[in-house]
């Protein structure tokens, strides 16, 4: 599973991080800016748990 953050959608929302504080990280200004990355194993509710949350849906989630 592979996580893709639309950066050019992220308001500052920071639900991702409140949601999954394991896996989201967001930069001095609030935004998540975060590179594609892969979901380690075992982490996966979580990485949809902070993808559902964004109300501007801008974390895609990639089933492998
Ligand atoms: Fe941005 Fe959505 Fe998180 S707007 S800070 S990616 S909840």
């Amino acid at each position: 599973m592979k996580v893709i953050v639309k950066k050019d959608l992220c308001q500052g929302h920071a639900m991702c991080q409140y949601k999954s504080p394991e896996l989201f990280e967001l930069n001095e200004h609030g935004y998540n800016e975060m590179d594609p990355f892969e979901v380690p194993a075992g982490k996966e509710e979580a990485a949809r748990r902070g993808a559902a949350a964004c109300p501007e849906g801008a974390i895609v989630i990639v089933e492998d």
